[in-house]
């Protein structure tokens, strides 16, 4: 892929660079968790116990925590706030992936709610992998966004997915 060419007009953000770099870092807690819900999924498939920190309930409740702390970084004046201020063709992919975040939210709570029933504990596999696959579509429409910024390319208007057949 070529790299984004900078706009020569691009003036310097300070507090926009900041705050993307903590949210690029929130990536490795994503990660990690992401991994451990996909053990978790595999474990829910196969019928095998499963040990204390992948429980269900215990693991989705953590990935909203972690969830939860990386939408509001990434909702913060200093990073969504800003690209809206500073371009406003981004607006209507901003406005998008903030009601993503909201239906992420609302879709993780559903399944934490149903976590609460260890008798439902291994069915809960498909829905969670449903989850993690429009989790990944929303950060790679995400990471585009700051590519459109830099580049001062207008978004494409495509596959922004609102994953409500989830
Ligand atoms: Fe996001
Ligand atoms: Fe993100």
């Amino acid at each position: 892929m070529k790299p984004p060419l900078l706009r020569a007009d691009a003036p310097s953000y300070p507090s926009l660079f900041g705050r993307y770099t903590a949210v690029f870092a929130d990536h490795d807690a994503l990660h990690k968790v992401l991994q451990q819900l996909r053990e978790m999924s595999r474990i829910g498939a196969s019928g095998k116990e499963f040990p204390p920190e992948l429980r269900p309930d215990v693991l989705l409740f953590h990935f909203e925590e972690v969830l939860t702390e990386h939408f509001a970084r990434e909702e913060s004046v200093q990073y969504f706030g800003t690209l809206e201020a500073a371009s406003p063709a981004l607006a209507q992919t901003i406005a998008q992936l903030r009601a993503d975040h909201e239906a992420l939210l609302h879709a993780t709570s559903r399944l934490i709610a149903l976590s609460k029933d260890e008798a439902r504990f291994y069915g809960l596999s498909a829905a969670t992998l449903g989850l993690l696959e429009w989790l990944e579509r929303h950060e790679r429409e995400e990471n585009r966004l700051m590519t459109d910024f830099l580049s001062g390319r207008p978004p494409e208007d495509d596959d922004l997915d609102s994953g409500e057949s989830f």
